[in-house]
């Protein structure tokens, strides 16, 4: 395929995923955090990085180590292009922080140069090369509760990997995300190797139970759904103690009113839903000071369900 714009520049937004009961299953996207690529047509076929700026320099500037040059090799070859692709990659959002850097390198990835083309491909099309570009960092098996929601925006469920189908959930209005993001490190890799290979059939009915009631609380909207739903017998178990402060905060995100509030992703930030901005706020405030209490500290985000995902921000 040929090009049909020399440049494209997107914006991939942060995410929650696992969203309590739905591990490697449930995500949604936040506002205003989040990744951008730069997109520059070559002459030449294949891909390179040409600079990562921002909070993460250390990453690979080998295309096919780095999740955002790996989807964009991904897709070009994909659709057989007769072009290649110089990449910029702004890293605004710290890696190893559970809110799906990773991904959001590779969804703005796919989105930019795919806008590149002549005939650029859905959306839905793209999921399957965003998440091959996420593959690369994560050293386990594709999920997409990261992906699904960076790209399409919204509360998502990842139905099925390979071939990818979602479905998009309809959130309250109303419905706000307090963040607090420790400021430590940890690899989604080494989070998903202390997880047991199998689990019990009394566990396996409990999270199914949640995850269910959580998805039919958001429909009903229904805060004694979302509450009685919000909470993880998978990984939570085994990944709070990898978190310092973790029962402190969550505890204080419940007393200022949150309906719940779990690990993101693999941690260590912690989510806590609730109904409005200022619920919201107390909740990412308490937070804060259980941290602070414990003797570390974080960074909050208060944010809506970003119900558009990832865009184009420009292109010539
Ligand atoms: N569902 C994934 C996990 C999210 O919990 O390991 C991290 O990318």
């Amino acid at each position: 395929m040929k090009y049909g714009r020399r440049y494209a520049k997107a914006f991939a937004p942060a995410t929650v995923s696992n969203v309590g009961p739905g591990f490697d299953i449930f995500g949604f996207p936040i506002v205003g955090l989040g990744d951008y690529v730069e997109a520059f047509v070559t002459e030449g076929r294949g891909v390179t990085i040409r600079e990562i700026k921002g909070s993460a320099a250390d990453l690979p500037l080998e295309a096919g180590k780095n999740t955002a040059g790996k989807a964009a090799i991904t897709l070009l070859n994909a659709v057989e292009a007769a072009f290649g692709v110089e990449i910029v990659l702004h890293k605004n959002m710290p890696i190893g922080s559970g809110l799906g850097s990773s991904a959001a390198g590779a969804v703005a990835a796919s989105l930019a140069v795919n806008h590149l083309l002549e005939r650029p491909l859905t959306k839905a099309e793209l999921l399957e090369h965003a998440l091959e570009g996420e593959s690369v960092s994560s050293g386990s098996t594709k999920h997409g509760d990261n992906v699904f929601p960076s790209l399409l925006g919204g509360f998502t469920i990842v139905s099925h990997i390979e071939p990818p189908r979602h479905i998009s959930v309809p959130c309250p209005d109303n419905l706000f995300c307090a963040v607090i993001h420790p400021h430590i490190q940890i690899a989604t890799s080494y989070a998903r190797s202390i997880l047991p290979k199998e689990i019990g059939i009394s566990v396996a009915v409990r999270q199914a139970a949640n995850a269910s009631s959580l998805i039919a609380g958001l429909f009903l909207n229904d805060d004694q759904h979302i509450r009685n739903s919000l909470m993880d017998f998978f990984a939570e178990p085994y990944r709070a103690k990898l978190i310092p402060g973790y029962e402190e905060m969550k505890g204080a995100a419940l007393a200022a009113g949150a309906l719940g509030a779990g690990i993101s992703g693999s941690g260590p930030s912690v989510f806590a839903l609730c109904r409005g901005k200022k619920r919201a706020e107390a909740a990412a405030n308490a937070m804060k000071d259980a941290l602070i209490t414990c003797g570390a500290a974080g960074d909050i985000f208060v944010s809506a369900i970003n119900r558009d995902g990832a865009q184009i921000v420009a292109a010539e």
